[in-house]
């Protein structure tokens, strides 16, 4: 039996899972497989019956997906409208913001009316931070269309946009109500959006299972051309999520450890000025949580052989794990720690890092020295 094994569905054509994120009566489930959006409709009418809803997509992922979802949505007597964006970054901002809370009181939507967010985590953070804030906080519904924000950024209830002084900086947590996650969809995807979005399944092994990472060692193959293997994945994915979010929902201790890779991810992606032909965030993942366990190991805490596992799993599923792989002009050191110093607490030289002992082994280590992180990035930038 597979390690990650808690299927309803059994391995027939149609597999489907269900995961519940228990938060009391925040609780809500993610239900996981191919061709879901054809019932988002009827799940969202039985889970909220009598709503009105305002879809906010992606117009990209719209004009693949979208006439689906409006099809779904009236079938079960769901009244909708749907407001267009741009992709990209840069639609997370106040002006975004400002377009989608108007729209909102413009339909006259109520508090137990719902936004549902069709699109990546670009749309997802937006539309749920306007459902957050409109009317004290409306109904949310996420249908996340990529492999990174079914794993990671549409479970969990943070919101928000970004502020010219840096990323998710402004925000609320507001938990959905439901997400979907039509696990067909994915194939629309390029393959290096697929890849980035893997990086966040593979760090679910990474933290605290060492199995599923064994597993997905196995299964890489199978989840990239979109077997059961893939709704496999995801699943064990958001149950992981979940039970670290059940946990610690506001981030004041484990849910830390969702982290991996991110503080050197984050001044990566910063340092490549957020051009995603240079770098999108996935593969920032990529290469922060192979450096996380390079330096673990540097410094004596993890086993050589387990970072070298790491990037081996990484680089045979297309993804970067060195700094020389981001194209364009290289970074220097002093660029690179000035960003890890903004994006972390610094007390008295010593910075807060996810570290790790091993595979599945993370930790939140409050007092890493940054001169050893400096040495440690003046050698990878050299290599
Ligand atoms: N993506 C990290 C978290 O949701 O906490």
């Amino acid at each position: 039996m597979s390690p990650l094994a808690r299927s309803e569905g059994g391995a027939s054509a149609a597999r489907r899972e269900s995961v519940r994120v228990a938060l009391g009566d925040r609780s809500y489930d993610i239900l996981i497989g191919p061709g879901l959006i054809d019932e988002a409709g009827a799940e969202i009418a039985g889970r909220l019956p009598g709503i009105r809803a305002l879809v906010v997509a992606d117009e990209r992922v719209a004009g693949l997906h979208g006439e689906r979802l409006r099809l779904s949505l009236d079938a079960a007597g769901i009244p909708s409208s749907m407001l267009l964006l741009p992709p990209g970054e840069t639609t997370k901002s106040f002006e975004h913001l400002m377009q989608v809370v108007d729209r909102i009181l413009e339909e006259r939507l109520e508090r137990g009316d719902a936004v549902v967010a069709l699109g990546g985590g670009v749309v997802g953070d937006l539309a749920g931070f306007a459902a957050g804030i409109a009317r004290r906080g409306m109904k949310l519904v996420q249908v996340p269309t990529s492999l990174l924000a079914q794993v990671d950024s549409s479970v969990g209830g943070k919101t928000g946009i970004n502020s010219p002084r840096g990323k998710n900086l402004v925000g609320v947590f507001h938990q959905p109500a439901l997400v979907l996650a039509d696990t067909a969809i994915l194939d629309t995807l390029s393959p290096r959006e697929f890849a980035a979005g893997y990086a966040e399944v593979v760090k679910y092994g990474l933290i605290d299972r060492p199995d599923f990472f064994a597993w997905l060692g196995t299964h890489r193959e199978a989840i990239f051309t979109g077997c059961d293997e893939r709704v496999e994945a995801i699943a064990a994915s958001c149950r992981a999520k979940a039970e670290v979010v059940a946990g610690d929902e506001r981030e004041d201790g484990n849910r830390a450890l969702l982290n991996l890779g991110h503080t050197f991810g984050h001044a990566l992606e910063s340092c490549a000025r957020y051009d995603p032909a240079r770098l999108v965030h996935g593969e920032a993942v990529a290469i922060g949580m192979a450096l996380a366990h390079r330096f673990s190991a540097s410094v004596g805490l993890c086993p050589v052989a387990d970072a070298e596992a790491v990037s081996a799993h990484l680089t045979a599923a297309g993804l970067p794990t060195a700094i020389h792989a981001i194209p364009g002009p290289a970074f220097t050191v002093d660029e690179l720690m000035g960003k890890i110093a903004q994006d972390k607490k610094v007390v008295r030289s010593k910075l807060t890092f996810i570290l790790t002992h091993g595979i599945g082994r993370a930790f939140v280590a409050a007092d890493v020295d940054a001169e050893a992180v400096r040495r440690f990035l003046t050698a990878e930038l050299a290599a």
